[in-house]
């Protein structure tokens, strides 16, 4: 063990990082074979884009005015002067592959979905990283607002197979670039008798991006914007019939939901359905995912005019909410078998007999450290193996192994010829 020296730098995670233990990765793992599962008999299937992409996929994807690429992006720019952006999430990635490797060519819709670590600078609190990580589902190439309803089964269904419950999801309409700019004006014209009333923030937003107004947290600003314009009286006929379809299959999913005027999403590059899936349990970042339809931006990356929808959400607030409801599970067992032996010789035959026990598939482990074999008792008490096998004087001068299970502390003697097919009979019946 090295001595501490005082001019020895104490590194530590940048700020908004933070690892994930041996100790805490059960819960994730857990999450990630739920979303496999649940995407997969939906019939999406995973894909894996870079971390890093051109930076102005970004910037056209998730639209100039948003706060992710005015202010949250890490940028770079490469050896060669390229710029390069670490993703700040993944539906741009997504549209990008499905340009360049002409999924459009494929039978449609192309349904894939993510799981990965995104990338955004923002202040950092409870529930909100600078790296973090999503997982998400992209379905590109159809109009149906099926496919809005399925993504959002498909994320609730998630969430509940992980025990969550008391969620609420909140769906809107945006409208389209057809009847969003009358919205837009509409908002504009409500909110000018009281302009001087608004935050900074949403002083910005009135010409810019004067829906965001909606969103804003600013308990003023919510109150100013109570009875402005409603969406629903500005829909074209094809929003409106869209979005009273899309109710249809989400009423027929049995899923609850509430039609929220205020859900209008950070990014641009939605059009026609929004929602998000919100935990009170969560505190001021209450999110737990978010997605809607997205029919301009396979156009806006260089592909011709494509539908698309999709949704991510974040998985360490899920896992937040996870470990707040469930106590850690005391009962679960750990490695199967822990082969403690004194000498040499002794040391030999447990090495060979780890690694017999691994190939067969059976978790096994030998001590490192030189202890004596009361300690490796002790330290394989502590780390919950089920059996320990113990090599010590008196066995290996009878060429026999001692089998205990730790559980009812119950011994047998096996010859070392017989050790391995001893423990796996015992390891992978039970
Ligand atoms: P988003 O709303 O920006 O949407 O992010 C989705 C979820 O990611 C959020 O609801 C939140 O749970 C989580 N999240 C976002 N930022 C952070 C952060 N800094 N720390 C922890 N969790 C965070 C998107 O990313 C869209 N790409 C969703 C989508 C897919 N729309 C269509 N397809």
């Amino acid at each position: 063990m090295s001595v501490p020296d005082e001019r020895q730098k104490e590194f530590k995670a940048p700020r908004g990082t933070r690892d994930i233990l041996p100790a805490e990765i059960e819960p994730w793992r857990e999450l990630e074979r739920v979303c496999r599962s649940v995407m997969e008999a939906a019939g999406y299937l995973e894909i894996r884009t870079p971390i890093f992409e051109h930076t102005e996929l970004f910037q056209r994807g998730i639209g100039e005015t948003t706060d992710i690429v005015e202010k949250e992006m890490y940028t770079f720019l490469d050896r060669a002067g390229r710029s390069i952006t670490l993703r700040p999430e993944g539906t741009a990635s997504v549209v990008r592959s499905y340009l360049e490797h002409k999924m459009y060519a494929l039978p449609q819709p192309i349904k894939v979905y993510y799981i990965g670590r995104m990338y955004r600078y923002e202040r950092p609190q409870a529930g909100r990283y600078r790296e973090f990580r999503q997982f998400g589902a992209e379905a590109i190439g159809a109009q149906d607002p099926a496919i809005d309803a399925e993504l959002i089964d498909v994320f609730v269904e998630i969430l509940s197979r992980m025990g969550l419950k008391d969620l609420e999801v909140h769906v809107n309409s945006i409208g389209c670039p057809e009847c969003r700019p009358k919205y837009r004006d509409a908002i504009r014209e409500g909110l000018e008798p009281v302009m001087g009333r608004l935050c900074e923030d949403c002083l910005r937003r009135l010409t810019r991006n004067p829906l965001r107004i909606l969103d804003c947290k600013n308990p003023e600003c919510r109150d100013l914007t109570k009875n402005v314009a409603n969406i629903f009286d500005h829909l074209c006929d094809e929003c409106r019939d869209h979005f009273q379809s899309f109710s249809r299959f989400l009423d027929i999913s049995g899923i609850h939901y509430v039609v929220d005027p205020r859900i209008v999403r950070g990014l641009d590059y939605y059009t026609k359905t929004v929602f998000e899936v919100i935990s009170r349990d969560l505190g001021a970042q209450d999110a737990v995912g978010g997605g809607g339809r997205y029919d301009g931006l396979v156009e806006e990356c260089g592909g011709s005019p494509t539908p698309g929808a999709g949704f991510a959400a974040g998985m360490d607030r899920i896992i937040q909410l996870m470990t707040a409801r469930k106590a850690p599970d005391e009962g679960v067992s750990g490695p199967d078998v822990f082969i403690a032996a004194l000498g040499d010789d002794a040391r030999l035959i447990a090495f060979k007999a780890a690694i017999d026990l691994r190939r067969a598939g059976v978790s096994a482990d030998i001590d490192h450290m030189g202890r004596s074999l009361r300690a490796q008792m002790k330290f394989a008490d502590r780390g919950k193996f089920r059996y320990v096998v113990i090599l010590g004087e008196d066995e290996i001068a009878a060429n026999e192994a001692t089998i205990r299970e730790m559980a009812t502390g119950a011994q047998t003697r096996v010859s070392f010829d017989g050790l391995v097919e001893a423990l796996i009979g015992r390891c992978l019946r039970s």
